[in-house]
């Protein structure tokens, strides 16, 4: 199987595209290929550059070859800038009957909805399904989309469920032990269920498989009918309407890193 192949079917087998999180890829770079990519200089010029002190990373010195460029690193060459990207953190609240994706034909895209004048850079980071509302994360950095995605970080997302059946409270254990995913051939992590009121409930995941609320809720046949994400580790939609967007704060970037296990 040709590695093409094989990426194909990973990605159809996880339901990721090209721009969902997981398939996001580290930018990172040793710092001499760096420059010989970025500038007139060779591979083998970098070490002279680096004795005469002529390279600035992040507005230090650099001092080896090896050291790592990422996409975020700062890379000033004598006084030309080769690179000064920010990284950027967004925060949606979602309405219904728009698309979790950056272009679509039909339906208006979470992109769509935001005024930030670097938007195209962004990719999203879980996507909600188009009936969904709530929070939603776009970023452009990566490692971190990756980083909070990942099912061992324990970083929680809440959903509000609405269904058209009662609740049991069968469906608190069978949550928490977990469901078996056929089509993927997993069983879901430990989820937290509150049942709020006969057809309510407070749902908490770690992890985020396809359509996973609504086939969980599938399980006991019971339908969602309406599904809301509120908040993500320790980010909420406070202060934001439905369709509003702004920069995730420093207070709360430091806060995700904080509540991340990993
Ligand atoms: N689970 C779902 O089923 N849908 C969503 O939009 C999010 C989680």
């Amino acid at each position: 199987m040709s590695p093409s192949t094989a990426s194909v079917l990973v990605r159809s087998k996880l339901l990721l595209e090209p721009g969902d999180d997981l398939f996001m890829k580290s930018k990172t770079c040793r710092l001499d290929r760096f420059i010989s990519q970025n500038s007139a200089f060779k591979l083998s010029d970098v070490r002279l550059l680096l004795a005469q002190k002529r390279i600035l990373l992040d507005g230090q010195i650099a001092q080896s070859i090896q050291q790592k460029v990422t996409q975020f690193t700062q890379v000033i060459l004598d006084d030309q800038c080769l690179q000064n990207n920010q990284p950027l953190y967004v925060l949606l609240n979602k309405p219904q009957g728009v698309v979790s994706a950056t272009t679509d034909l039909k339906h208006k895209t979470v992109v769509d909805l935001l005024e930030h004048p670097k938007k195209d850079e962004l990719h999203i980071v879980g996507r909600l399904d188009l009936n969904t509302t709530g929070l939603v994360l776009l970023s452009n950095d990566g490692a971190w989309s990756r980083k909070i995605s990942l099912p061992e970080t324990k970083l929680a997302k809440i959903y509000e469920v609405t269904l058209a059946k009662p609740l049991t409270p069968e469906y608190i254990q069978v949550f928490r032990e977990g469901i078996y995913f056929a089509y993927e051939n997993i069983t879901t992590q430990p989820a937290h269920l509150e049942i709020i009121s006969d057809y309510h409930a407070r749902l908490s995941l770690v992890e985020g498989k396809y359509h996973q609320v609504k086939r969980m809720f599938g399980y006991f046949q019971n339908e969602v009918l309406a599904l809301h994400r509120a908040s993500v580790g320790p980010i909420t939609l406070a202060g934001l309407e439905l369709g509003q967007s702004r920069d995730l704060t420093t207070q709360e970037m430091a806060a995700i890193e904080a509540h991340c296990v990993v």
